[in-house]
């Protein structure tokens, strides 16, 4: 058991995610909370250099090396960071975690779902989220959201029906595990996002 609080942030493409998570860790400041703000593919030297193997558009990776290297990303960030933060009681606040490899490489790109859990709990040693805030969005609208954002990475350039399919996978995890899952509606107000999100955090926050 560990007694901090690991918070996680998911979503498609665009849905605001990165706004949100910064909106909380501004609140966690505010109250004096100690915090570690970390993110997926990335968070490690490992995960930095694994991450611009995975966004990068000039490669072709098959279902299965993808998830491989996400998970070799975050079998090091679980070690290196985010338990070892847990066991200071710290909470740690993640932009995406497993649960964005059941949606991507499992409902997006048809890996069977049962092989991703069974390599998640080995890569993270069992550990999930206390709170997973999915910001849920019309991928049609994420995409173009990121696309002002610039060029798009080799994710982003997976076509709409992919996109579609991890909209519906991420939806699938949350029905499953709702006392885990906060869904919310991505097109509500930046401000109104940030109360619903707080609320449920603070709720958790001893
Ligand atoms: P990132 O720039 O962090 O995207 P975003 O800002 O949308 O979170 O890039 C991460 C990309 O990797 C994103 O397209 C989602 C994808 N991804 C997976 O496909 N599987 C995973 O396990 C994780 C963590 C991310």
């Amino acid at each position: 058991m560990s007694p901090g609080l690991f918070l996680t942030f998911e979503g498609p493409e665009g849905a605001g995610k990165s706004t949100q998570l910064a909106r909380l860790v501004a609140r966690l400041d505010q109250a004096g909370v100690p915090h570690v703000v970390t993110r997926e593919p990335g968070g490690t030297p490992l995960g930095t250099r694994v991450r611009e193997v995975l966004l990068d558009p000039a490669l072709s990776i098959d279902a299965l090396p993808e998830f491989l290297l996400y998970s070799a990303s975050r079998a090091q960030l679980v070690v290196n960071v985010i338990r070892p933060a847990l066991a200071r009681g710290a909470v740690v606040v993640c932009d995406r975690y497993a649960d964005s490899s059941l949606a991507y490489q499992g409902a997006g790109r048809g890996l069977p779902a049962a092989l991703l859990q069974d390599l998640t709990g080995v890569v993270t040693g069992g550990l999930t989220p206390d709170v997973t805030v999915l910001l849920d969005l019309d991928p049609a609208v994420g995409l173009e959201r990121a696309a002002r954002r610039g060029q798009p990475d080799r994710l982003e350039r997976a076509d709409l029906a992919f996109h579609q399919r991890v909209r519906a996978g991420f939806q699938a995890l949350a029905a499953r595990d709702p006392a885990r899952f906060l869904t919310l509606d991505a097109t509500r107000g930046e401000d109104e996002l940030a109360e619903l999100v707080w609320a449920t955090v603070s709720a958790q926050l001893h």
